[in-house]
């Protein structure tokens, strides 16, 4: 098999001195939940990393084009936001929201600053799941209307009412989760019936929301709720107009609008801070997570005054919601993206990427579609350009040849056959042009 080198790196790793790859395998069999996936045939155990890269126990070095999916925003232990997280670990790990402390307010002053609107109140948690739950809790207390429009192909977490939000299957155990919920049309416009050459594509798509309004719901509903791009459905973008159509008729039934920005949030988009602006639009809720907190377990839900005040009605609380050491450690991710350019580097690195890419479609007629923003990016596989088969199984293989050749990438879409390629943001062109090459070999060798 071909070997390639990686850019050069300025990090020694540490000598691993834990426990064997196999006895790690062994423990997770025999403690751990059996619903746990791991990716690759043969598992790979990452235990370091640095900015774009990780190593594993023998010290190999990886690019890590996925970024623990999607949520290293700034780099693997970025120099910067560790230190604040280590002196705020050292002074007060936690303490709670019935006590004050300076920088849960600082933070929510700094994260709301980058909201558009009215966007100015924060609410802390965990995760996305937790972030999307109460986001439903606001919408369906402030409007006093209990029906949801979500979106087919969407992924919104996988609590109970975050799992009647998604719509695969494979997401979704079989029992009562989605009531209240309607899932749409996903604008898609690589496979739906309103592809890229129609003009009034994200009209088209939005009508199936307002038809769905009227026909499914009592013509009230309670949310609209969307991805800004769909990432576990495969870097889905919508075509132009569809979010502002949507959001439209899911306000003309009374609802509020909730942007899921889980992946898409923290500059990722390039072209702008937030995914939902890419479309031109102002959710009333926005939900984040993954990124925000560079690795740490932090989530947020940030909302006008108005919508929050509606959780006065009883006590709400989370108690790692607000915790000093992720709040410390999110003000540090805010601080590098803006003090490291990272949003124009994922504006630039994406447009590299997407070159390369196109050069790729070029050579290899098993790529049907490449699409993304910024560094948030899909390449869908198909057996045919004509019948657009899925190619699942030879996704599968490139997904593993590039892990052979150092390269981590994500797979999804339902029919796995989507390369999701979404690095941290501060990954350079050297390592964009490492991923096109390896991409190049592995889709050479099918
Ligand atoms: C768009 C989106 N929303 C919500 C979630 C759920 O986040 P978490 O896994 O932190 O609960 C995810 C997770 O992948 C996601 O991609």
């Amino acid at each position: 098999m071909k070997t390639l080198e990686l850019p050069p790196f300025d990090h020694q790793p540490k000598p691993y001195t834990g426990p064997s790859l196999e006895t790690v395998v062994n423990l997770r069999k025999q403690y751990l939940t059996p619903s746990l996936l791991t990716y690759y045939k043969n598992p790979i155990m990452i235990v370091e990393g640095s900015m774009q890269y990780v190593y594993d126990e023998k010290g190999r070095r990886y690019l890590d084009a996925f970024g623990g999916i999607v949520t290293i925003s700034v780099g693997h232990c970025h120099p910067y936001v560790l230190k604040k997280i280590r002196e705020q670990m050292e002074t007060l790990q936690h303490a709670t929201t019935i006590y004050l402390h300076p920088v849960i307010g600082e933070y929510g002053e700094m994260l709301a600053h980058k909201m558009p609107g009215n966007l100015s109140v924060c609410y802390f948690v965990n995760s996305g799941s937790e972030a999307n739950e109460l986001a439903l809790l606001m919408a369906r207390l402030y409007t006093g209307n209990y029906d949801v429009i979500a979106l087919r192909n969407a992924y919104h977490g996988g609590s109970a009412a975050t799992m009647g939000l998604s719509a695969h299957s494979t997401w979704k155990y079989n029992l009562p989760h989605s009531f209240g919920v309607h899932h749409a049309i996903a604008p898609n416009p690589y496979r739906g019936p309103w592809g890229h050459d129609d003009p009034d594509a994200g009209a088209k798509y939005a009508a199936d929301v307002q038809n769905l309004i009227e026909l499914a719901t009592p013509g009230q509903v309670a949310a609209f709720v969307a991805e800004s791009i769909q990432g576990v459905g495969g870097a889905l973008v919508y075509p132009d107009g569809f979010l502002s159509n949507a959001y439209r008729y899911c306000r003309e039934a009374g609802g509020v609008c909730i942007a899921d920005e889980v992946q898409t949030g923290f500059g990722r988009m390039g072209s702008h801070y937030w995914g939902f602006e890419t479309q031109g639009v102002i959710p009333d809720i926005v939900t984040m997570a993954k990124g925000i907190g560079n690795g740490l377990p932090l989530a947020a839900v940030v909302t006008t005054p108005e919508i929050a005040q509606i959780l006065t009605q009883r006590i709400h609380f989370n108690t790692f919601g607000g915790n000093p050491v992720s709040c410390a450690g999110g003000k540090a991710v805010l601080e590098v993206i803006d003090q490291e350019h990272l949003q124009q580097n994922s504006l630039e690195m994406g447009n590299h990427l997407m070159a390369g890419f196109k050069k790729l479609m070029s050579k290899h007629d098993i790529i049907g579609d490449c699409r993304g923003k910024g560094l948030m990016t899909g390449v869908e596989l198909v057996t045919d350009r004509h019948s657009k088969k899925p190619a699942s199984e030879q996704c599968a293989r490139v997904f593993e040849h590039a892990k052979e050749l150092g390269l981590l990438i994500g797979k999804g879409g339902f029919h796995g056959n989507v390369l999701r390629i979404k690095p941290p943001m501060c990954i350079t062109r050297p390592d964009v042009d490492y991923i096109i090459e390896v991409l190049d070999i592995a889709l050479s060798g099918l």
